[in-house]
């Protein structure tokens, strides 16, 4: 793949026969990330955090650059995120949705890229609704390509802040037993979060209905339950999703009363766990549904660092896709 080959070209380059280079001119998802570049995203983030805490929040690193995103598909905290930290790094920064673009004339997803790509790119954020999107960009246009979500396939950057803010709170991802709670089937930062956390030795327990929770999930080496109050003492972490209401067929459970009862999380429920329980979840919430709003304001939730640690998670993904890019296209 044209990343492997990249990685290649990095080290050669570097003259360094041992050690970590990051290589990857585009992020498109963590399935392919080894161990050591999830880490170094996290060590160059957690470098970033502190831009964010001081009362000027920019540095120069990618001053003179522009980064576009373009977003096919509704979003609100993804596409602030981006644009943010775009901005922290002094990058111009152009918002293209595909509400107002001319792929409503007919244009396809890749002319568009062109078109844009056209008037100086250098990074490409892109959120699609088809599986795949990204990758055929970065087949199709020069500049690096990073992927904010492509339909239920990956959501790397959300998986690589919800293993920031474990690693931050916890200090360890090894050996961490966490549970991913809901609308698995439909879920991309599901797929994102197990590549991740199976790589840094998590165990992960995948629970909800059996009309959400595919058997075939096991492939990817991850354990399944349908009984949340079984497995919700074991965890130190639950990553609870949204229901995907626009993606679903038909109904996948009865009411949504029921879906609550038996995997909601609420302040009863929360007896069961350990008093050290963190609670996350991507966003948008359906309160009430999948967390009740005493769990999701209380003390175990995560849910606004997460927040604050996707700025510097993407701070640190343009930053360092672009520094690849810089040594593959030497420009
Ligand atoms: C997630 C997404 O869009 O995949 N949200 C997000 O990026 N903040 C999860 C979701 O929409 O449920």
């Amino acid at each position: 793949m044209a990343d492997k080959t990249t990685t290649t070209a990095v080290r050669r380059r570097s003259g360094r026969s041992s050690g970590f280079v990051w290589g990857r001119k585009h992020l498109l998802g963590l399935e392919d990330l080894e161990p050591a570049e999830l880490l170094h995203v996290l060590d160059t983030a957690a470098g970033f955090k502190s831009v964010s805490t001081r009362s000027i929040k920019k540095v120069p690193a990618l001053r003179g650059k522009v980064v576009v995103n373009l977003f096919f598909e509704d979003s609100t905290r993804t596409r602030t995120s981006f644009t943010l930290s775009a901005q922290r790094l002094s990058a111009d920064v152009i918002d293209f949705t595909g509400k107002s673009s001319s792929v409503n004339k007919g244009e396809t997803l890749v002319d568009t890229a062109r078109n844009i790509e056209a008037m100086g790119v250098d990074i490409m954020v892109l959120r699609h609704a088809a599986a795949g999107a990204p990758h055929l960009l970065a087949r199709k246009v020069g500049c690096s390509v990073v992927n904010a979500g492509d339909g239920a396939h990956e959501h790397p950057t959300q998986g690589l802040l919800d293993l920031f803010t474990i690693r931050e709170i916890k200090k360890k991802v090894e050996g961490l037993t966490v549970a991913i709670v809901g609308d698995i089937a439909h879920s991309r930062v599901a797929r994102s979060n197990i590549f991740a956390l199976r790589k840094l030795g998590a165990r992960i327990i995948l629970v909800g209905p059996r009309t959400l929770v595919p058997d075939q999930m096991r492939q990817l080496g991850a354990e399944i339950s349908h009984d949340l109050d079984a497995v919700l003492p074991a965890c130190d972490v639950v990553n609870m999703l949204r229901i995907q209401f626009e993606r679903l067929q038909s109904a996948a459970f009865p009411s949504v009363e029921e879906y609550s009862r038996l995997f909601g999380l609420h302040a009863e429920r929360l007896r069961l766990a350990r008093p050290d329980l963190l609670v996350l979840h991507p966003g948008p919430i359906n309160r009430g549904l999948e967390l009740d709003s005493a769990v999701a304001d209380g003390p175990h939730s995560g849910i606004l660092r997460q927040v604050t640690n996707g700025l510097a998670v993407r701070m640190a993904v343009l930053y360092l896709v672009h520094q690849a890019a810089l040594a593959v296209n030497g420009k």
